[in-house]
């Protein structure tokens, strides 16, 4: 039944956009989604209303009255919290002549955002590193909500059992939206809230069938739920995939509150409905907001998640955000504005090992989370075959797409696919499919050594890149080459790790070189957390089993533990500010592993940078009692702002209805506040000297005093002033130099620390110092 009416709907949605792009191609007024931002203070004496305003605004830039047939909606949001304007249907000429419109400050077409998540179900059991459990014992319920923008949320979770948990705090605006399969009692006093956003989606993809995907909070990917059982998730004993490593999975702050806005649909999640979700989530009263997503335009005042983000950090709310899976390229990260915490991935110490004994007897080493009634036999072998050549270049038959396998030829035989282009899980249905027995999952250049473990629906092993070379070598020579495949279940204490992530997105910072990013790397390879029941551990159509949690890896996993610490921050410190949370986490992260040998980069096994890590690993209990903060207001990131040549109007994006105006504060972007250091210097016009300036405020003991202590670096000479810091009260600030001068200009740039301690706290900032060829 479900089949047929899936096909049916199938068919229509085809006819449906074909005829819908004939349109778009022939119809020049064709209308897409723009959103509008407006000056408040512009609002016209007579009218009282913002949406009349509004209203009256669009009417007047419409070319000829609608006819019947025209959808008058034109307006499909307002917003009014963290962001002033609305969004609109309108054709590219009407868009045109808004721009000139009284009070209208920007235009911007609707984008469309991508999820951080590789998709990768594999295993890990969320038993929090170090002293997580110690800490949150005496916090199991508080009062701060984490808005979790996403693909909304599977209510039936039992991690989100709110069993013993106190009432809903009373500063709580939000509400539970109802529809298909999300009724009122599904919001509980975990759930706090759930809302969802889909006016630009369907305003740019047609109608979202009701039969096809829930049009209500639940959630039918799993990311939402993933994330946000990441965040505040009950601790739940026995939690498992597949019935492999038993363990306690818990949120990082499991009693925080959770609300969960829907953004993301299957066609993706648009910038008009992240804003609202952003505004809407802002006037709920959330305290922290959790965007496992990204894409957009890289500039400030153009991105929406950007400006929406500014106006949550306005009214005090704190943003954590995935820094993207673009890595290991340089110059791959989303996410970047100073007022966002901008969150990498890394590894953590469990691993799930398996191995390829081939016929020659050598065995190598993979990773897999393969559970199945089907069982290669340790003993037996079996055929292997690689649909490949030798050549080093990429060779497409090698890649085990849709179509591609013979299954004369793979019958009853071990494949080797090559990774690329189709996602993990679906080359190991495409051998299943073809009659192959087992998978053999090969990394190639781009993925290097980095293992990503999958829940596949055939015996596989993922193997690295080295590995991968020689069981294809042995393929493509033996005349009858022979493997079996072993898995070996979970191993704990895995050295080293942390290690930084091969598809975590790297810095430098394409906006704004001064402002060093990501901030910081949390846990986002092989997370364990809450899923969905409406598909399978591979998210496959083809795969059957339900399961209550699920592996996943992605920045998208990272950043909800940053979120998850920021929320237990907030309850230990409810006076503490964004920028000051930012910084505790920031200052107090580490830039070691388990080995105590400095953070490795899992791309090329050499060691990471701050470009890879930004400030280091989250230290949750160390956050908790940073020392010093570099705390920051609004107007400090404003006037950072106003470094960036931004034009009057694009300026007027951040101060809106207030009338915020350049101080000139800052001589330099890299004078803002922030607790890592980027010193830049350019060669045209020569600077062989830069002074930038720091303020950092006490909130640890009263009396107290810190000295400096910064690495030395080969190109320049560092010198804090001054050296020692006294303190004589709690919140009070004090300011300090740091001077950098050129021994000699490198090509690269170069790394190192300034530290400041009391003796018992260590308060830590990244340095990076970047010499600017002449353009
Ligand atoms: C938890 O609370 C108890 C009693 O209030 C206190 O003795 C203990 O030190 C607290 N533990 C932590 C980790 O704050
Ligand atoms: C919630 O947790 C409580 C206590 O652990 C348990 O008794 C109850 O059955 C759980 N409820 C659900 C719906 O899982
Ligand atoms: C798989 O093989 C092992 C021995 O190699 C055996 O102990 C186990 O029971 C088998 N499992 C299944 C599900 O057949
Ligand atoms: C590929 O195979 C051919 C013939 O066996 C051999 O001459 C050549 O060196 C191989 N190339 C690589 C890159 O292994
Ligand atoms: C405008 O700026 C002045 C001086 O800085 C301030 O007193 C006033 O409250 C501001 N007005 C608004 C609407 O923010």
């Amino acid at each position: 039944m479900v089949g047929i009416a899936a096909k049916w709907f199938f068919l229509c949605l085809t006819c449906y956009l074909t005829v819908a792009i004939a349109i778009a191609m022939t119809n020049p007024s064709t209308k897409k989604t723009y959103i509008v931002q407006m000056d408040k203070s512009a609002l016209p004496e007579s009218i009282t209303d913002h949406l009349e305003w509004y209203s009256l605004t669009v009417k007047s830039i419409i070319a000829k009255p609608e006819s019947a047939e025209d959808d008058p909606e034109r307006i499909i949001y307002s917003y009014g919290t963290a962001f002033h304007g609305f969004a609109a249907r309108l054709c590219k000429e009407e868009a045109e002549r808004l721009e000139e419109g009284h009070g209208v400050v920007a235009v911007y077409p609707e984008t469309v955002y991508q999820l951080h998540t590789t998709r990768s179900p594999t295993f890990l059991g969320l038993e929090p590193e170090d002293s997580t459990s110690v800490w949150s014992e005496n916090l199991s319920h508080h009062d701060v909500v984490v808005g979790v923008l996403d693909t909304g949320i599977w209510p039936e979770s039992s991690s989100f059992n709110d069993t013993g948990m106190t009432p809903i705090p009373a500063h709580w605006k939000g509400v539970c939206e109802t529809g298909r399969g999300f009724k009122k009692h599904h919001c509980n006093k975990k759930i706090v809230g759930a809302r969802i956003f889909y006016h630009g989606y369907e305003a740019a993809s047609g109608k979202i069938n009701e039969q096809d995907e829930f049009k209500s909070p639940r959630d039918q990917d799993g990311h939402g739920t993933h994330t946000a059982a990441t965040v505040a998730g009950s601790p739940v004993q026995g939690a498992n995939l597949l019935g492999y490593a038993h363990g306690i999975a818990r949120g990082m702050a499991p009693g925080a509150r959770v609300a969960s806005y829907k953004v993301c649909w299957t066609g993706g999640c648009f910038s008009s409905d992240i804003l609202s979700a952003i505004d809407r989530a802002v006037a709920d009263g959330v305290n922290v907001l959790s965007i496992s997503l990204g894409g957009g335009i890289s500039s400030y005042y153009r991105d929406s998640l950007s400006v929406a983000a500014f106006g949550a950090m306005e009214m005090g709310v704190f943003v954590s955000c995935s820094a993207g899976n673009g890595g290991p390229g340089p110059i791959s990260l989303t996410n970047v504005s100073p007022w966002i915490t901008t969150v990498g991935a890394s590894t953590i110490d469990r691993d799930f090992p398996s191995t390829v004994k081939l016929g020659t007897g050598q065995t190598l080493t993979g990773v897999s989370l393969y559970k199945g009634r089907m069982n290669l036999s340790k003993k037996q072998q079996y055929p292997l075959v690689y649909m490949g050549s030798n050549s080093s270049s990429p060779d497409p038959n090698s890649l085990c797409l849709e179509g591609t396998l013979d299954p004369h030829i793979v019958t009853g035989k071990i494949v080797i696919c090559d990774r690329g282009i189709s996602p993990r899980v679906q080359k190991g249905q495409v051998v299943k499919d073809a009659g192959g027995i087992g998978m053999i999952l090969s990394n190639t250049e781009a993925n290097g050594e980095e293992l990503v473990a999958d829940c596949h629906l055939l015996p596989a092993v993922a193997v690295g890149e080295t590995a991968g070379k020689g069981i294809k070598h042995y393929a493509l020579t033996s005349s009858n080459p022979t493997a079996t495949l072993a898995f070996l279940g979970t191993k704990l204490g895995v050295r080293p790790s942390p290690v930084v992530a091969a598809f975590s997105s790297r810095g430098p910072n394409f906006l704004t070189l001064e402002i060093l990013k990501p901030d910081v790397v949390a846990p986002g390879v092989n997370i364990l957390a809450a899923w969905t029941e409406a598909v399978g551990p591979s998210s496959l159509p083809t795969d059957r089993r339900r399961v209550k949690f699920n592996i996943l890896s992605g920045t998208s996993m990272s950043c909800p533990h940053v979120s998850g610490v920021a929320a237990l921050l907030k309850a230990i410190h409810p006076e503490w500010s964004p920028a000051a949370i930012k910084s505790a986490l920031m200052t107090t992260a580490y830039v070691h592993d388990n080995t105590l040998k400095p953070l490795k980069d899992a791309s090329n096994h050499a060691l990471s940078s701050p470009f890879d890590h930004g400030a280091g690993h989250i230290n949750p209990s160390r956050a908790l009692d940073p020392g010093l903060v570099y705390d920051m207001g609004v107007q400090d990131y404003f006037e950072f702002l106003c470094t960036q040549k931004l034009t009057p109007t694009q300026l007027k994006v951040f101060s809106k209805s207030s009338n915020r105006s350049c101080g000139n504060a800052l001589a330099n972007p890299g004078d803002l506040n922030y607790p890592s250091i980027s010193a830049v210097l350019p060669e045209k016009p020569s600077v062989s000297v830069l002074t930038l300036h720091r303020t950092v405020t006490n909130v640890g003991p009263p009396v107290s005093t810190y000295h400096a202590t910064v690495s030395p670096l080969k190109g320049a000479s560092v010198k804090v002033e001054p050296e020692t810091l006294h303190f004589t009260s709690k919140h009070q600030k004090l300011s300090y130099k740091i001077t950098f001068t050129t021994k000699s200009r490198q090509s690269t740039p170069e790394f190192g620390g300034l530290i400041w301690s009391d003796g018992e706290h260590r308060v830590r900032s990244p340095i990076v110092i970047t010499w600017l060829p002449p353009i």
